[in-house]
């Protein structure tokens, strides 16, 4: 039936056929039915202007594109989300602001391609809903480049630029989104702290490596096209420090776009001099590199000695990690996102509770991203007060299981080719740049 999908584009061109439409009357209809998806769930990004390269906000649009939608949200690959439960993983939360479709949505959706995409009367067209809202509301400060650099079409760079946010005492971060100006070529961004206050250059802005964080010490959010605001959760805080400086790192990715003009992009911030009840900071765990470090023996390792060796042309090749948790907790999880480089396919983070608590399986599943996108990394929240949240606790052990394929059919192999301007796949090794790899994740914790 799906060769029906472009019927419409057809009827638009020749009004003869318009009595030829093939939807059944108990068919759902774009106006009735599909656009409230739409608007909820992707006009976000499909917009004139978006960052998707069609706009999906009307019938002319989003009619012929009724096939294609379905096969990109069946397959996953749209609206962009990466944590995913598996046979493997069930996170013990919901996630918050979750961008995926429910099975009805997905049903009408696929009811209404089947169909031959009807139009339906725009007379009685259903209410849109008002998608969620991407921006910071009343922000305490809004950084942004006082110089800002051009990208050149067709080369990926990963630019870093260091604020000085004039702290003069210390102030306590509740909430940061970034403002991305040039949408068309800011694939994603990081923000952390640079504690000693070393990264000033005269344009603000310096080229750094995608793997490091061009001299911050400190994350303090990771954000990708369409991720909401970061907020910390309710009575807790990230603490800044004075003399501080905050690095932004911006991954530019310009492949296809032609026109775009100086980048602005920044970041808003909500903080305040009031101390909060907890504390909130971002951890980075993981990139073991010996076993004293927590790698464990492996794939293709010699006479099991732990080496993190990912060889050319070999697919599944899996990388694990184990590190106990230190005394000083419950750390309590509020926010997760993985990170790998371009390698990577898929990661998973577990927890082993030495004493479970009542309600507390024995192993949680805290994330897994299995269709890990480099383009479209972020962290996800846990949509659950404090007191809900999954605890690390002394004693604990948490694994991170990282998979890489590196083959040539592997899409992040082929970007990093193109980027590298190799052919062939290599050797890769635990590193910083963009041609190593990593096994990480950035866990937001509320500290006791
Ligand atoms: C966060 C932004 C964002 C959201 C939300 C989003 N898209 Fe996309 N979409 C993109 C971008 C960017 C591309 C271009 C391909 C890429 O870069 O991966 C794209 C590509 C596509 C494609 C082409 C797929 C292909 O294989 O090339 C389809 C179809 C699509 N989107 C449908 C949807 C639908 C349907 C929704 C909502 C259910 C949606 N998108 C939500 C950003 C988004």
């Amino acid at each position: 039936m799906r060769a029906f999908v472009f019927l419409p584009a057809l009827c638009l061109l020749l009004p003869a056929c318009e009595t030829a439409s093939p939807a059944s009357s108990s068919a759902p209809t774009y106006y009735q039915d599909v656009a409230p998806i739409l608007a909820a769930k992707c006009v976000g990004c499909h917009v004139s202007g978006g960052i998707a390269p069609f706009p999906l906000d009307s019938y002319v649009a989003a009619g012929p594109m009724a096939s294609p939608m379905v096969d990109a949200v069946t397959s996953g690959k749209m609206p962009p989300w990466g944590a995913e439960e598996t046979d493997e993983c069930t996170p013990p939360k919901a996630w918050k602001s979750d961008a995926r479709l429910t099975d009805a949505e997905k049903q009408r959706l696929s009811d209404w391609a089947d169909a031959g995409a009807p139009e339906g009367d725009a007379a009685t067209a259903a209410a849109l809903p008002t998608p969620p809202s991407l921006t910071l509301e009343n922000p305490t400060a809004q950084i942004r480049p006082t110089s800002t650099f051009t990208p050149t079409a067709g080369t990926d760079v990963f630019m870093c630029y260091s604020f000085d946010p004039g702290f003069t005492q210390t102030e306590y971060l509740t909430g940061l989104q970034v403002v991305a100006d040039e949408t068309s070529v800011v694939h994603h961004v990081l923000v952390g702290i640079d504690s000693r206050g070393t990264t000033a250059s005269d344009t603000g802005w310096y080229e750094c490596s995608g793997g490091s964080l061009g001299g911050a010490d400190q994350l303090i959010g990771a954000w990708a096209p369409g991720g909401s605001p970061l907020l910390t959760p309710d009575g807790t805080a990230t603490q800044m420090d004075p003399g501080i400086r905050l690095v932004m790192q911006v991954h530019y990715h310009p492949a296809g776009a032609t026109s775009f003009g100086p980048d602005a992009t920044g970041f808003d911030m909500v903080y305040s001099e009031t101390p909060p009840t907890q504390q909130a900071i971002v951890s980075l765990i993981g990139n073991a590199s010996t076993e004293a470090d927590g790698l464990l023996p492996g794939d293709g390792d010699p006479s099991g000695r732990a080496t993190f060796k990912i060889p050319k042309d070999t697919a599944g090749h899996v990388e694990t990690m184990e590190f106990p948790i230190p005394a000083g907790g419950p750390y309590s999880i509020f926010r997760l996102g993985t990170h790998m480089h371009y390698v990577g396919v898929d990661e998973l983070v577990t927890v082993k509770h030495k004493d479970p608590l009542p309600n507390e399986a024995e192993t949680e599943c805290l994330i897994q991203t299995p269709h890990w996108d480099f383009n479209w990394q972020r962290s996800y929240q846990y949509d659950a007060p404090i007191a809900d949240l999954p605890q690390l606790r002394e004693g604990d052990t948490l694994t991170l299981r990282c998979t890489y394929d590196n083959v040539l059919t592997n899409p992040g192999v082929q970007q990093l080719l193109a980027d590298t301007g190799e052919t062939a796949t290599h050797v890769v090794r635990l590193g910083e740049t963009t041609d190593d790899e990593m096994c990480l994740i950035g866990a937001g914790l509320v500290l006791p």
